[in-house]
């Protein structure tokens, strides 16, 4: 079904009064910042647009550090997501360093649409020459074509503007560590310290594996469970929402979507869906049979952890549409997880697979949530169900189900996607744009209530 204009438009209304009113309120990392005053002390701005967290990791172990040496007191550095920020705040800032990831095709992370569409409006030289300098650091994937096209785009409007550069625009190749130090080196001569960064990993012990979807004639998938070792110096407690990195014996890595919401007391017991991935040349992907395959139970995996979604910034009153397909079963698992926590909280699951008979990944888990009421609904489809089936793609139960998606939407829903960026991402994403119109889907992610695990 589809929504008619006037629909849309009080969707558009609801959604934006429901952000004023409760702007106040928002949380942690989505703050509505007040604009900075003009007689504010911070005079340097470490900024991220991050995506999956790695440039929000770094800008943030970044500002720690720099914080800390005698003669940068802490009102001197601000840390901000863009999300934060309007374009105009820059030019209270005398330095501005930015970490800035690559996404989509080439595109700014979700929570940083809303500060380009804004840049992109400022006129030329809107600072004053030489009143602020700029440097930005571009993360991205040379296996993408527009490799860390955002980087170099926020580094143009820049210089548009009329900031002063530091440094060239420096590319990161997946967190290549000679670019990381090249950019240590530009903050260090800025702020005449020493800044160390060793990304913290962790031991963490395979203790269960099962397949998902035996007989399936589709790529297998499977449930990992794994245990942190005692002696490893784990620090960090796991949180549903985060990301884990595994570190390949080739010095490589790969990250997963954490697929539970782990216990805070005992030894930290992470879970995660993997899905085994072939190349185009049909040469199995490296990590997911490593991980499916290769390691044995009672084998040591190094692991870093990266802080994703924070789960609790959803208030319990606020309902949820989780979708997910395939391997995004794990980041709705961890959700459903941290939900179920809040016994109140009214959550819709549409969840997409292959096929209808043999993938069918932790039914009896799902069946029990709807039981239990943690679920109030749960609509499955199979892409290769027959040919006359009217729903085979979750975006089908998005456009069937328009109504009762602005229900939520009207209600301060949240709306949470976890799976491949290509089928999932790419199709729920036009169905949204579709349904809702474009300033309500921005809006939405400015406010951090359409939230995307995509990869
Ligand atoms: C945020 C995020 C969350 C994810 N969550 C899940 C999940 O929950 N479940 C799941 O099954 N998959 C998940 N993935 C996908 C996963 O990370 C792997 O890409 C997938 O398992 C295939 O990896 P592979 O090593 O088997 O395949 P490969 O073909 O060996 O590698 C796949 C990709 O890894 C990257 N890569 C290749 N070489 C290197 C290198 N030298 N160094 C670093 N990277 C390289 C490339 O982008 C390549 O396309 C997630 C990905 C991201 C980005
Ligand atoms: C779905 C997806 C799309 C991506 N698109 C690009 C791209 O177009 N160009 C690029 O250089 N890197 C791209 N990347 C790589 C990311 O920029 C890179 O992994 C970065 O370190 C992620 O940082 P973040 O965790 O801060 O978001 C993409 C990654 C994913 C998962």
């Amino acid at each position: 079904m589809e929504l008619t204009a006037a629909t849309t438009l009080t969707a558009l209304w609801a959604v934006s009064a429901y952000y004023f009113w409760q702007r106040d309120k928002l949380p942690k990392h989505q703050p509505a910042a007040p604009a900075a005053s003009a007689t504010d002390t911070a005079r340097v701005l470490i900024a991220y647009a991050s995506q999956s967290g790695q440039a929000r990791e770094l800008a943030t172990e970044y500002a720690r550090q720099l914080v800390a040496p005698p003669g940068n007191p802490a009102s001197r550095i601000d840390l901000r997501c863009l999300s934060q920020l309007a374009p105009e705040d820059l030019a209270q800032y005398q330095q501005v360093f930015l970490h800035a990831s690559t996404y989509g095709q080439g595109q700014a992370p979700d929570t940083a649409k809303a500060f380009c569409r804004a840049l992109s409006a400022v006129a030329d030289n809107h600072f004053k020459t030489g009143s602020m300098q700029f440097a930005v650091l571009a993360l991205g994937d040379r296996a993408y074509p527009d490799f860390c096209a955002f980087g170099h785009w926020l580094h143009q409007q820049l210089l548009r503007l009329a900031g002063e550069p530091l440094a060239d625009c420096i590319e990161v190749d997946r967190l290549d560590s000679g670019a990381l130090r090249h950019w240590q080196g530009i903050l260090e001569a800025s702020f005449d310290c020493q800044l160390a960064l060793a990304p913290k990993s962790f031991r963490y012990r395979l203790t269960d594996r099962r397949l998902l979807n035996p007989g399936s004639q589709n790529a297998r998938l499977f449930w990992l469970q794994l245990e942190a070792v005692n002696d490893s110096g784990t620090t960090q407690h796991p949180q549903p929402g985060d990301l884990i990195d595994i570190h390949l014996t080739n010095g490589e890595r790969r990250s997963y979507s954490l697929a539970n919401a782990p216990a805070q007391y005992g030894p930290a017991q992470i879970e995660l869906i993997v899905r085994q991935h072939y190349r185009d040349d049909r040469t199995p992907g490296y990590a997911s049979h490593y991980l499916s395959e290769r390691v044995d139970a009672g084998s040591q995996i190094k692991v870093s952890l990266r802080r994703g979604f924070d789960w609790s910034l959803i208030p319990a009153h606020c309902p949820l549409l989780l979708i997910g397909a395939g391997s995004g079963l794990a980041g709705v698992r961890a959700g459903l997880q941290a939900r179920q926590q809040q016994p109140l909280s009214t959550n819709w699951l549409i969840f997409g697979e292959r096929d209808p008979v043999y993938d069918r990944p932790c039914e009896a888990e799902l069946m029990h949530y709807l039981e239990l009421g943690v679920l109030s609904r749960c609509d499955r489809v199979w892409s290769q169900a027959a040919q006359k089936a009217p729903l085979r793609y979750v975006q089908d139960v998005l456009r069937s189900e328009a109504t009762q998606l602005t229900a939520y939407l009207l209600q301060g829903g949240y709306i949470y996607v976890c799976g491949s960026a290509d089928g999932l991402g790419a199709g729920v994403h036009d169905a949204l744009l579709e349904l809702l119109g474009e300033s309500v889907v921005s809006t939405l992610q400015a406010q951090g209530r359409y939230v995307r695990d995509i990869y």
